[in-house]
């Protein structure tokens, strides 16, 4: 995707539906002949209001067989996706500005992604990688160690999921300082098995009748400014968030010489897409290494170029001693990575492992995904157009009280819905019936925390894109706005 997207759509109107797609344009334009993704200028198209008669089948048969601990946002059957549309079973297309769960920064099959998927399944599936050895996991490992920050040494722990990548760090952090205690926030979200759970401060659901957890985290309030939860304006606050922890927390109850670790969220992605103000960081890390607490920075939503850089502390120029890494990794295929400064990962072999971890399949669609990021500049493009959805909602914002703030970093941007701007009471009814509006008219979207609109598109999308899903969204929004008045 080399140029600049909007100049070649330009040339060629989307009003002339599925003639080119801008990158086959860009190909063209380029005389290239490597493998691009496909279908930015489709637009969305509604044959049957949603759920239509085959998804309604597939509704039916799926509440008889599948786990009922799921919830699902709306009746969206998925069948095929391209870029940064999802077909649904009966030929709707919808713009998807949820990236499946913020997984296809690349976009839906990405033909580069499919290729490498289909050639390293014809060479080799598995070979347990906490076994025996292979090619393209110590690859992946080269390519994560050079990518995250920090200019020392590491080395990566590799697992299935984003859950397994916190687990990983919370047993290797205990593992290397022997020390038994964790910190981390209200509103977070580190999954759901039992030590990542006990992390996950998000929603009660997530934990309720799942008690006994790890006793051992003791959990802070993020710096959440547009609901401060000590009532307090930035910058006069002078950042009492983290005096907190220091006075309140560290000195009174939670010695510091037996806290491991600290769990952050660059930006709190299931906690409502909420931005710390910019020397907060800065702040923390140097509380932090005054008592020798590593910092734990889960990506797993925020990373991959999703906010314009690599990964999100990035921003903030700080450094923090592990990242963990899932989601977007692999285009969709289950992978998580740990990765650490070289010293923590000395745990002793077979102390931790896993059986598919880092599956060669796996591997060859996230060295893939690095590489596409990288020569499609897809960080640069969610600067630039994660710069222009945040402008169109912060004007949709003057025109519509319901939006009480707009925030957000690149193609991570999130949009929270107020009953009344002054009171700041959460509208949770009403961002709930304008992302239903928002399906049926052929835009997947969804929510996040309390009644955050959450804007998560495939980095490769272009402005026209955010336009048309801008304009269904608005349209939404107008109409629930008038409910109110
Ligand atoms: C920040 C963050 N950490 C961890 C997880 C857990 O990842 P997984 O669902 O792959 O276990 C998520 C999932 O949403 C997440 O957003």
């Amino acid at each position: 995707m080399g140029g600049d997207l909007s100049v070649v759509c330009v040339a060629y109107p989307i009003g002339r539906r599925k003639t080119f797609t801008t990158h086959e344009i860009s190909r063209r334009v380029r005389g290239e002949t490597t493998l691009v993704a496909k279908a930015e200028t489709q637009k969305h198209k509604m044959v049957v209001t949603p759920p239509g008669p085959k998804a309604r089948e597939l509704l039916g048969k799926d509440a008889d067989v599948i786990s009922a601990s799921v919830v699902r946002w709306y009746p969206l059957v998925a069948e095929s996706g391209t870029g940064c549309f999802v077909k649904d079973v009966d030929g709707n297309e919808f713009i998807d500005f949820n990236s499946g769960l913020v997984v296809l920064a690349v976009g839906h099959s990405h033909p580069r992604v499919v290729k490498a998927i289909k050639d390293q399944a014809e060479k080799l599936i598995h070979y347990s990688w906490t076994d025996f050895y292979y090619k393209p996991i110590i690859d992946l490992a080269e390519q994560l160690t050079k990518i995250t920050p920090g200019s020392f040494a590491k080395k990566a722990f590799f697992c299935n999921s984003g859950a397994e990548a916190d687990e990983a760090a919370m047993k290797m952090t205990r593992w290397h300082t022997r020390k038994p205690l964790f910190l981390a926030y209200t509103g977070s979200f580190h999954g759901r098995s039992f030590g990542a759970l006990a992390l996950t401060a998000s929603k009660p659901v997530q934990r309720r009748h799942f008690f006994p957890l790890l006793p051992q985290v003791t959990h802070v309030p993020y710096p959440y400014c547009y609901r401060c939860p000590f009532g307090l304006t930035y910058p006069k606050c002078n950042l009492w968030c983290v005096d907190f922890i220091e006075e309140e927390v560290l000195k009174k109850y939670h010695p510091p010489e037996d806290t491991a670790a600290m769990f952050i969220e660059p930006v709190q992605g299931e906690g409502g897409y909420v931005v710390p103000p910019d020397d907060y960081f800065q702040h923390l890390k140097k509380m932090l290494d005054k008592y020798d607490i590593l910092m734990v920075d889960d990506e797993i939503q925020s990373g991959m170029g999703r906010t314009g850089k690599w990964f999100a502390i990035e921003h903030w120029g700080v450094t923090p001693e592990i990242v963990t890494i899932a989601k977007a990794l692999a285009s969709g295929l289950p992978l998580g990575a740990t990765v650490a400064k070289e010293e923590l990962m000395d745990w002793e072999a077979g102390s931790h492992a896993n059986t598919f971890g880092g599956n060669p399949v796996a591997c060859a669609a996230a060295l893939q995904v690095i590489g596409i990021i990288r020569e499609e500049k897809l960080m640069e493009n969610a600067t630039r157009q994660g710069a222009y959805l945040t402008k169109r909602l912060k004007e949709m914002q003057q025109k519509y009280p319901i939006i009480g703030d707009v925030r957000g970093k690149g193609l991570m941007v999130g949009a929270e819905f107020v009953k009344d701007p002054e009171t700041k009471e959460p509208a949770p009814k009403e961002i709930q019936e304008i992302m239903n509006k928002c399906f049926k008219r052929g835009l997947a979207i969804i929510t996040s925390g309390m009644s955050t609109m959450r804007f998560a598109p495939p980095l490769i999308i272009t402005r026209e894109i955010i336009d048309e899903g801008l304009e269904i969204f608005e349209g939404a929004v107008k109409e629930v706005a008038a409910q109110l008045r």
